[in-house]
Parts: C-alpha cells; structure tokens; sequence
C-alpha cells in the first residue's frame, strides 16, 4: 500500500516544512485569539464566559443589574471618598466634608462625629428611599415636603432639622434643597446641572430597567454580523483547504486505519462545526450552550491538529532521519518554549497586574 514514506525525500522535506508551518500558524491564531477575545486579564484564552459573551451575547448579571439604581441614588449612595465629586464618580460627600457645618462641628467637638456621621447618613438613606417611591408618590413627596418615615429610617437617627414638627415625616424637599440644589442652581458650582424644579430633578430618577433571563443579560460585547460573516467566510475557505492538506497527509501515513479515519477528516469536521455553533449561538434561548460547544469544538481542531501535524512528521521519517526529525522538532519547541517563558508569560502577568489596580 502506497504510504507518505515512500515519497522521495525532497517531497518529504515540503510536506514537514508545510504541517510545522501550520503549527506555528495555528500557535499565532491562539495568540490572536487572546488578544482579541480574552477579558485580557491575564488568562490565557477566553474562557466559557467570554465565548458566551461574545457569541451569544449574553453575560450573568451583576448586582447593579439584580437592583437597578437611577443616576440620582448613585450618585447619593456612593462612597463618600475616593471616588471623584463628579457626575461619573459620587455626591455622596456632599453630606459630610463638602458641607462646612458639617466641617466646623467637627472642629469645635471631635467626638460628636460619630453621631453626626450617623445623622447624615440618614439624610443619605431617606433621599434614597424617596427615590425609589413610584412616580407619583415621589412627586407628591417632594412637593408636600413631606416624606413619611420610611421603614429602612426605623432604627436610623437623622438630622432634626429635617423632621416636620410631628417627627412622622422627613422635609424631603428641603433636604435636597439644603445639600445638592445648593450647588446645582444658578449661581452655584453646578450651574450647568440644575436640580431646582422636580422636573430637573426627576430626569436623573429614572432607572434604566435591564431585562434579566436566567441569570443573565444581554451584553453590548457580542461580535457583530458582518464581522462574523467575515470571519466565517475567511475561516471556512481558508482553513477547509489547509485542514482538508494537513488531514490528506495524515490519511496517506501507515498508522492504524481506524486512527486514520477517525483523524485525518476530524480537524475540518471540528472547523466546520465551530463556525456552525458561532451562528447557532445567536438564537436565543439555546444560544449560550452552542456558545458554550464553542470551546469543545476549538479544542477539537487543536487536538486534531497536534495529531496530525505529529503523526504525519513521526510516521513519514524512519531511522537515522526521525533522530533528526526529533532534534529538529526539540529545537523547534524549545524555541517556542523561550518565546512563551520569556514573552507570553510576563505579558500575562502584565495583563493581571494592570486589571487588579
Ligand atoms: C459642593 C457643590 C455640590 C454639591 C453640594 C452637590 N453637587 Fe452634584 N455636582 C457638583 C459638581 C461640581 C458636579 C460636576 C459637574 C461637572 O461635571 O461639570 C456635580 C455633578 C452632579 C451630577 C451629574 C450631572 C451630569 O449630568 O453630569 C448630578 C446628577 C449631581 N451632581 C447630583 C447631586 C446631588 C443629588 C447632590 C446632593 C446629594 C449634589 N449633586 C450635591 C457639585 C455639587
């Protein structure tokens, strides 16, 4: 039976030269494959999250999307340093150092600021409170100037001054006017941000409701149509033609034939279910499990891959030439090796250490 062996060698010599180049050539498809897949934070390759994101388009949701919050409460809620006094950062120090009442109380009794702290505090959870009322209610709320103590305020002081004269109520108007429309009215160091009117106030109150299936929502990282069309067109015509050579020169080696058929054609079988899957994953509902067979298909095409390109170079060679071959091959992974310890590894590290801070 006619096998790879019997090729005159300079015919054996193109075909080694041509599967170590796939080799590489899929080893930079890996690199590619990080480098613009991965959550870039120091793993390797994208894993069953990232590849769900980014095929099916769905991510688990966050506690922010569990409970979702208006600008407003935010902005209120957020730490009261650390984080910048601005529409992207927290106005929660507007409750404490940013007030100088708050500052000179301090001054003149240190030891008052525990209380003191716990006073503003609830100044902080009733606005939070009445932003979470419907609408109407938060309206009526605001333009009374009446908020009923809410249920969160029970066993929470607030500042007095802000209790109506029965104590059942909190003058929720005049706490925002007190600590924010301060600033955010005209005259003020917002003046280009006015919360006067409960109309400039309200256009910051509304939550943007995000829709939660299973656990998950949808996720603006998924890969975009014509994208991949354009990968899938360029995967299939490409790779079906050097899959369909690296499979043809395993199918000709003398290893078992049951290997052979199980092998040779299992790399554009693998390659053409993966870009199967990258579609299937886009319906919804099932979407995230072909999502998911993403990555057993890939570690198919690498599996398969590896088997071929080694087979085919062990089976071809014999005697003296496979010491060679396995001396070239040691070469050949050692360098790769170098390339991995002393570039791929600390640039990994590099990736983990910047996403920490
Ligand atoms: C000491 C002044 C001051 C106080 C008090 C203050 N703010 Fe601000 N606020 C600012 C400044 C300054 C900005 C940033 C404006 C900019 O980006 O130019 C800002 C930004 C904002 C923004 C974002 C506007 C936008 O569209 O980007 C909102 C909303 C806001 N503040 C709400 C509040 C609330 C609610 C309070 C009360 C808890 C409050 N602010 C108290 C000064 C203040």
């Amino acid at each position: 039976m006619y096998s790879l062996r019997d090729l005159p060698t300079p015919a054996k010599l193109v075909i080694s030269c041509f599967l170590c180049a796939v080799g590489l050539g899929y080893f930079s498809a890996m690199v590619q494959l990080h480098l613009q897949h991965s959550a870039r934070d120091g793993d390797p390759l994208p894993n069953k999250a990232d590849v769900v994101e980014i095929f099916a388009g769905w991510k688990t949701a966050t506690e922010a999307d569990k409970d979702p919050k208006s600008k407003l409460q935010v902005l209120i809620m957020g730490p009261i340093e650390g984080a910048p006094f601005n529409g992207s950062g927290s106005m929660a120090a507007a409750f404490y150092t940013k007030d100088s009442d708050y500052k000179s109380a301090i001054k003149d009794d240190p030891s008052s600021k525990d209380s003191l702290d716990k006073e503003r505090r609830g100044e902080q959870v009733a606005l939070d409170e009445w932003l979470k009322l419907p609408e109407p209610e938060r309206k009526k709320a605001f333009t009374d100037n009446k908020l009923p103590i809410p249920a969160a305020l029970k066993d929470q002081p607030i500042t007095a001054d802000f209790l109506t004269e029965d104590k059942k109520a909190i003058k929720v108007q005049e706490l925002f006017d007190t600590r924010c429309t301060r600033c955010h009215k005209e005259g003020g160091d917002a003046a280009s941000f006015r919360l006067e009117t409960y109309e400039e106030i309200a256009k910051y109150a509304v939550v943007k409701k995000v829709e939660i299936v299973d656990g998950m929502v949808r996720s603006e990282r998924q890969i975009g149509i014509e994208k991949l069309t354009q990968s899938t067109h360029a995967h299939l015509l490409s790779f079906a033609m050097l899959f369909s050579l690296t499979g043809l020169t395993f199918a000709f080696t003398s290893w078992n034939v049951k290997m052979r058929c199980l092998v040779a054609p299992m790399v554009v079988v693998a390659q053409v279910a993966d870009v199967s899957c990258w579609w299937l994953a886009r319906i919804d509902g099932v979407g995230p499990l072909f999502a998911t067979a993403i990555i057993f298909t890939g570690t198919a095409v690498a599996l398969g891959l590896v088997i071929q390109i080694f087979g085919s170079l062990w089976d071809m060679w014999t005697g003296k030439s496979r010491l060679l071959l396995l001396l070239v091959l040691a070469a050949g992974l050692a360098g790769l090796g170098a390339v991995v310890v002393k570039a791929i590894v600390p640039a990994l590290e590099a990736e983990k250490a910047a996403k920490k801070v």
